[in-house]
């Protein structure tokens, strides 16, 4: 080890790291160093010691107020105007699609990237498919072929890449198809700030949250390429929520016609306890708290008509301008860690592999709604749960987000298109309507007759007799 990296590690108080190094020879060596001299060891001492990141969330919540937003069926604007301006937007090609994909899932314990999860309640498509399928039938519909860019990390783009190609890029053009990798941040064991090893000459790392979006697009060229592009607008969604709107034209219409810079869509909480983020105005500037940082008499605060202060339960559907985030992401500060306690397998100074039964790390990730507070115009936008939030994160067995459960609102919504054109189906059908026979409710309503039945497993799409 040259002295240089050497005298860093003994300054930073991680000499553990030296003496491991002494174990490895030849490339393993050369590779461990490598990890190291990529690790920001005062930025790791900072975030650890709490430096970055110290907020008194009661003090901001007690001054906190309910966030500027457009409400379900708000008399300011009607939904045909908002559709238009976001139809409008979609038919020159100025949306993107960016799917965040990083993630570990280490709730739902599926051994493969989540996006590979079989969701569909009848096809089995997974959740890669539901949201692709959905892209490409918008594009259809609006004559302009959207592009997608999917964000992976260390943990799933290898086996992410290798899905799409080997399903045809899921229908995808290949020219619209992106896939760009986030960041990652080691790991520190929670009681010394050393940083952990997974195994003998790795360093523990794991993806830098979803807000490692933001240095990953501007730092892959991805978003300057989609600006010269002509892409304006990105719409942003989360690969484990199988309703998440895909560039849906009315959200993305509210967010024109507020000319906000980065806006967020919501559903309203009616359990206190619900452990959702929340939207709130904080001296001017839209902000998530957190349900963690919520104290519980904050978060059980009404307004005079009974409803709660903090309703705006996060759902992490954004739209953002690309100006907003190339200006975000010339500015290093924009998006502070966050430190997380959670349970990391290390290895011990023997080499044994340790599962720990208790959280012993602390991991650090950034959070993409962090950038909300600079945005102008900032607003939130209220869905309707059913219709937009099914998130998969626990597996089966869980009280909820479950693969199930988000499987049930699936079914459920794709129930009230078809009762909604009239037809009647059996209580114990299970529906699944793929986007290339309908995309929303009124297209089904076009093409489906009144007083038409539906039993058993329901499938219908492109082709479909109904
Ligand atoms: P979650 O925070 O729910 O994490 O991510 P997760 O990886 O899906 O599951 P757990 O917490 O390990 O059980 C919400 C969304 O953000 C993405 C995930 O892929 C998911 O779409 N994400 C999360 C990233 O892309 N990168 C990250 O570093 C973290």
């Amino acid at each position: 080890m040259d002295s240089e990296l050497r005298s860093r590690l003994l300054e930073a108080g991680q000499t553990h790291l030296i003496d491991h190094a002494k174990l490895l020879s030849g490339n393993a060596l050369a590779r461990f160093e490598a990890q190291l001299r990529s690790i920001d060891f005062e930025q790791l001492h900072r975030l650890y010691s709490g430096h970055e990141s110290h907020v008194n969330w009661a003090e901001l919540a007690a001054r906190a107020q309910s966030p500027p937003a457009v409400l379900l069926d708000d008399p300011r604007y009607t939904r045909a105007q908002a559709r238009q301006r976001g139809v409008d937007a979609l038919e020159i090609g100025e949306v993107a699609m960016i799917l965040v994909a990083g993630g570990q899932g280490t709730r739902l314990g599926f051994d493969q990237p989540k996006g590979m999860f079989p969701i569909g309640p009848v096809s089995g498509r997974t959740l890669f498919e539901i949201i692709v399928h959905r892209l490409l039938a918008t594009g259809k519909r609006y004559g302009k072929a959207i592009p997608l860019a999917v964000m992976t990390s260390t943990a799933t783009h290898d086996a992410t890449v290798a899905y799409f190609e080997t399903h045809n890029f899921l229908g995808m053009p290949k020219e619209d198809l992106f896939f760009f990798q986030q960041g990652q941040m080691p790991a520190v064991d929670a009681e010394t700030g050393k940083v952990l090893l997974s195994g003998v000459g790795e360093i523990a790392l794991s993806p830098d949250g979803h807000g490692g979006m933001l240095a990953a697009l501007a730092g892959s060229g991805l978003l300057e390429r989609l600006c010269v592009d002509g892409v304006r607008h990105l719409y942003y969604g989360q690969i484990d929520n199988p309703l998440l709107g895909v560039c849906d034209p009315e959200f993305l219409g509210y967010h024109f016609l507020s000319e906000s810079e980065m806006t967020t869509q919501v559903v309203r909480k009616t359990d206190p306890a619900e452990r959702v983020g929340v939207l709130a105005e904080i001296d001017g500037k839209m902000s998530v708290i957190e349900y963690s940082d919520l104290p519980p008499d904050a978060a059980a605060l009404r307004d005079e008509t009974g409803e709660l202060k903090f309703w705006a339960g996060s759902i992490a559907v954004h739209a953002m301008d690309v100006e907003f985030l190339c200006r975000a992401a010339a500015d290093a500060t924009s998006l502070p860690f966050h430190r997380a306690i959670k349970k990391v397998p290390f290895i011990n100074e023997e080499g044994k592999v340790v599962t720990p039964p208790q959280p012993n790390a602390m991991k650090f990730e950034r959070f993409i709604f962090d950038l909300l507070p600079a945005a102008k115009n900032a607003i939130v936008v209220e869905g309707r749960r059913e219709d937009c939030f099914a998130p998969v994160k626990n597996a089966d067995g869980a009280p909820s987000d479950t693969p199930s459960s988000s499987r049930a609102a699936i079914s459920a919504q794709h129930r009230r298109w078809l009762e909604a054109a009239g037809a009647k189906v059996a209580p114990d059908a299970i529906v699944e309507i793929h986007p290339s026979f309908a995309l929303d409710a009124e297209e089904v309503k076009a093409k489906v007759a009144p007083g038409s039945t539906f039993q058993g497993k329901v499938y219908l799409r492109e082709g479909s007799s109904t």
